[in-house]
């Protein structure tokens, strides 16, 4: 199959599908793979790196699209690429279509085969961790003085108090949230509906400052915190929030709130998402710090991870075809969006209220 890696053209964003282990690999199962030149730029990959697998290093987009037919990339179509779509592309991406009506019809219109690589790790996406790790990592960093904020060392130094963090959510962020702010001694409260995770997290960070309570006793926290890191995987039908607009009143104008899971008036319900060249915004007196694309800010290891963990996916695909792919390997049905103009993911069928047909029966009646 000819399969295309386009350079990721989001602000700031360094990573790229596919390294040059992982193109060396289908280019031996006998695939064509072409890079667009400067994609793995940021991640540490030269063109001529690629070329030595035996990849053909394209030299612009345009020409990526053109000539592939299975499209593997880190983040969605963005506006100025919908014109590359068409009806024999196979897009494996990061598509987030629940949110984005406008790239939905873009995909239906053009008939391709979508599938959102997001929905298809079994262990948690690779970039979660990395996303929790970072986002902590410039939530502390919005807590220095010069920045607006506590002044409060992350280290308790000559006795006084270090920063106070609450981590909401002790999923695949939240734990890449404690390890940063853990390891460089933040006084943190974890927060999970799940007793699960908060008796695994305690567990883990025995010996440390660190304890867990009940969600509901969140908002009683709320004004002791420097920092406020959420990590929800928050339902997009849900309308109501954890941190709604009057608990921001309750908190000190030094705070500041790191939304990693960023979703529009989610579990923050003054939450929007931002992007790395203009970060932070203030809402309510509260800086918010919601960079949508934390991890690419790491490209080195974020491509990394990524690349290794959808490799066996875009394997599959190119040897049997999407749809017989999506057959034999569960994780990859799970993230089926769309196919021959139909929507198939039922996520966004239901959040845009829109007909869509469930996977299995578009499985079982598919050619
Ligand atoms: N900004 C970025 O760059 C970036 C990168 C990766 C992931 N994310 C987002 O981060 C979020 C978290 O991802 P994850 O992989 O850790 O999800 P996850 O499902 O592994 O973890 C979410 C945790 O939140 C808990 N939870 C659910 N509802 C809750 C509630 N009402 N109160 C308290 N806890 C609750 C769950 O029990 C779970 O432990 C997602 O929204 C994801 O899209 C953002």
């Amino acid at each position: 199959m000819d399969i295309g890696v386009p350079r990721e053209i989001k602000p700031q964003e360094g990573r790229v599908a596919l390294l040059p282990a992982q193109v060396e690999t289908l280019v031996a199962a006998g695939h064509v793979v072409r890079v667009e030149s400067g994609a793995g730029a940021l991640s540490g990959a030269t063109d001529l790196e690629y070329a030595d697998t035996g990849a053909r290093v394209a030299a612009n987009a345009s020409e990526v699209f053109a000539d592939s037919e299975l499209i593997v990339k880190v983040k969605e179509i963005l506006p100025s690429e919908y014109g590359f779509l068409r009806s024999e592309h196979i897009l494996f991406t990061n598509i987030h279509s629940a949110l984005n009506r406008e790239l939905t019809d873009k995909m239906l219109e053009a008939g391709l085969v979508g599938i959102s690589a997001e929905d298809t790790h079994a262990s948690g996406s690779p970039n979660c961790p990395l996303a929790g790790e970072v986002g902590a990592f410039e939530g502390i960093r919005l807590c220095l003085a010069p920045h607006g904020g506590s002044g409060r060392h992350f280290i308790p130094h000559y006795g006084s108090t270090p920063l106070k963090a609450l981590v909401i959510g002790l999923g695949g962020v939240g734990r890449g949230a404690l390890r940063t702010l853990l390891r460089l001694g933040v006084s943190v409260v974890g927060f999970d509906v799940n007793k699960g995770a908060r008796f695994h997290t305690e567990l883990e960070w025995a010996g440390s400052d660190f304890i867990t309570e009940d969600i509901a006793a969140l908002p009683s926290h709320l004004p002791e915190a420097d920092l406020v890191i959420n990590c929800v995987l928050w339902p997009k039908d849900r309308e109501d929030h954890l941190v709604d607009r009057t608990m921001l009143g309750n908190m000190k104008p030094t705070a500041v709130i790191a939304d990693i899971s960023c979703d529009t008036a989610g579990a923050i319900e003054t939450t929007r998402p931002t992007s790395w060249s203009d970060p932070v915004y203030t809402e309510s007196g509260i800086r918010h710090f919601c960079v949508d694309n934390i991890p690419g800010a790491v490209p080195i290891a974020a491509s990394a991870g990524y690349a290794r963990a959808i490799l066996p996916f875009v394997g599959l695909i190119a040897e049997v075809g999407p749809i017989e792919a999506c057959r034999r390997e569960l994780w990859l049905a799970r993230g089926l969006t769309c196919a021959g103009g139909e929507l198939i993911l039922a996520e966004t069928g239901r959040f845009q209220d829109r007909p869509f047909t469930p996977v299995a029966d578009f499985l079982a009646r598919a050619a």
